[in-house]
């Protein structure tokens, strides 16, 4: 098969049959792997405003469809802390009784992603760069850098944009937490998964005059290191800036 091939394969679906034959490590009764990755017990987090508190004013889902564009001038205006909780609860939020129910779907609820980001303009947030805990609704701050923006534009093949935003979200892959049900079809999942989580920044970014813009084109392992992931276990699969318009 050419190259060209099999990556095509990869998006069918013929390995669900394969997959029916196989013991994935749920059915061997392996343990499920976390949800999150941990976080040092004595870390300083940053507290997010929760949903119940921000202000955040309902816009019709008619209005923002019909606006919503992949924006790559931003203001310089920062972004605000209850702004930042919005788009962050937004994209992989917890949503329900437990963490299984977020705001963006995933095959099998596995929820394959951590989030990171490049904090570059935000108000009351000093620059750096955070993982989000989704579970705690906080941020975990993992280093302050001044030229940060340089750093994760470097690890984007320097696309323009991406020092004039305020927020880059970095998404990496756990890819075990859905190969534990899945196996060999999980990686077609886990790519569909990354989608509607970007999608949910598209939208919910359009709803507080700020925009968003996707960034598939990143360089694997500058931006693995940067994050300080293996690579492996866990691997940059999707990054966006976003910016107030
Ligand atoms: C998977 C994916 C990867 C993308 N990667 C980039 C990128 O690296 N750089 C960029 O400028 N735009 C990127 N985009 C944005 C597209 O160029 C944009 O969505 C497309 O031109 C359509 O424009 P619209 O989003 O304004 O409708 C990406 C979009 C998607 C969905």
């Amino acid at each position: 098969m050419s190259k060209l091939a099999i990556y095509r394969d990869f998006l069918k679906a013929h390995l669900w049959e394969e997959w029916e034959g196989l013991k994935p490590p749920q059915v061997r009764n392996e343990p499920k792997p976390a949800e999150q990755k941990p976080y040092p017990p004595d870390a300083r987090l940053v507290d997010l405003v929760a949903p119940e508190q921000w202000q955040i004013t309902s816009v019709p889902l008619l209005e923002i469809l019909k606006k919503r564009r992949s924006l790559r001038r931003y203001a310089s205006e920062p972004l605000s802390l209850p702004e930042l909780s919005f788009l962050l609860w937004a994209t992989q939020g917890v949503s329900g009784p437990n963490p299984q129910f977020r705001t963006a779907p995933s095959a099998g609820g596995r929820h394959p992603f951590e989030t990171y980001i490049a904090a570059l303009s935000v108000a009351d947030l000093p620059i750096g760069l955070y993982r989000y805990l989704p579970l705690q609704h906080k941020l975990l701050p993992l280093r302050e850098k001044a030229d940060l923006a340089a750093e994760v534009a470097t690890a984007c093949y320097n696309q323009p944009f991406i020092t004039g935003s305020a927020v880059v979200f970095m998404w990496t892959a756990v890819p075990m937490r859905t190969e534990w049900r899945y196996s060999i079809i999980s990686h077609k999942m886990i790519a569909i998964d990354a989608g509607h989580v970007c999608q949910n920044l598209y939208l919910a970014a359009e709803s507080i005059g700020a925009g968003a813009c996707a960034i598939g084109k990143y360089h694997q392992e500058r931006m693995d290191q940067f994050l300080g992931v293996t690579g492996e276990t866990e691997f940059a699969i999707y990054a966006a800036a976003v910016g107030k318009r």
